[in-house]
């Protein structure tokens, strides 16, 4: 038997991440951006990874500035197998252990016709969606399952999913396949990792963020009338979710898997 936390004394320090450290992959904007910003103000250092350097560093000048916290920008291709091991190395030696991963880097590139996704498109989505998060989930989950066994701290995956994966729709079918599989993933490594380290997913919903600037708001308009809160989700909308999974507030919550998303029926 595993012994259980110690209660909190106050139920709003269930969210204190005072002392924790967490890698945010896609954390330069977007959905990212925004929890990079949440984590750091109730108390985390953060590393926030995405190809573009200057991207990196502007949001992470930002948190820095607003939060008082460390925040580390660092270059790297989530879909590339290759550049992971130095991405989790160069978490890990930065804070010296990685508390919190949040696998959110994702897109979702459209096409006007299936016979038009080639094997380059196909490889790409799910290299970013999928293949990235699986390695760096196995590369940081395991060095957090060993650290706890030596010291007890435990860990927290999160996989930034969609509701693509449960609502297919013909224009993003390699996207939701990737994120299906990333639910599924998620149930696998909590399995993997438990008992010290939990893996949770959120699947959001329609947000306002640069990926929105492709959307034909017509249509957008339209699906909004079947989805309970009629609108879609600002960015920021994401934090209260992140933040429960990242905390001590889900400390008996893991191989989760729920949505962001307004209240799109089923
Ligand atoms: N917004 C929505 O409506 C929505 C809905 C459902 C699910 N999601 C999911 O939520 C997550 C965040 O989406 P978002 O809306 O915040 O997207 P976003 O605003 O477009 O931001 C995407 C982030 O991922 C990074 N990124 C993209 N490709 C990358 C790559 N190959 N390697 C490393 N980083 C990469 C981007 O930075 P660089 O360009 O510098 O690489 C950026 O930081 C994604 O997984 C997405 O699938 C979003």
């Amino acid at each position: 038997m595993v012994t259980p936390p110690q209660p909190s004394v106050n139920p709003a320090q269930l969210f204190d991440l005072t002392g924790r450290t967490a890698l945010i992959t896609g954390g330069s904007r977007g959905l990212g951006r925004e929890m990079a910003l949440a984590f750091a103000h109730q108390g985390a250092d953060i590393m926030i990874a995405s190809r573009s350097i200057e991207s990196c560093e502007e949001t992470a000048a930002e948190v820095r500035r607003e939060t008082g916290r460390n925040c580390v920008p660092y270059a790297c291709h989530i879909g590339r197998w290759d550049e992971l091991e130095g991405l989790a190395d160069a978490a890990w030696n930065e804070f010296g252990g990685v508390d919190i991963l949040v696998n959110n880097a994702g897109k979702s590139p459209l096409y006007d016709n299936i016979t038009n996704v080639n094997e380059q498109m196909w490889d790409s989505v799910i290299g970013l969606n999928l293949k990235g998060p699986f390695r760096l989930s196995a590369l940081l989950g395991s060095r957090m399952s060993e650290r706890a066994k030596e010291t007890g701290r435990a860990g927290s995956i999160i996989n930034i999913s969609s509701i693509a994966a449960i609502h297919p729709t013909p224009d993003v079918i390699p996207y939701t396949a990737a994120k299906a599989g990333l639910n599924a993933m998620t149930i696998g490594f909590a399995q993997t990792f438990g008992p010290h380290v939990r893996v949770n997913c959120i699947m959001p919903g329609s947000f306002r963020t640069d990926i929105s600037k492709a959307w034909n708001w017509d249509m957008v308009d339209q699906m909004m009338k079947r989805v309970a809160l009629k609108r879609v989700g600002e960015p920021h909308e994401i934090v209260g979710a992140a933040l429960f999974l990242a905390s001590d507030a889900s400390t008996y919550t893991t191989g989760a898997v729920f949505t962001v998303d307004g209240g799109v029926p089923t």
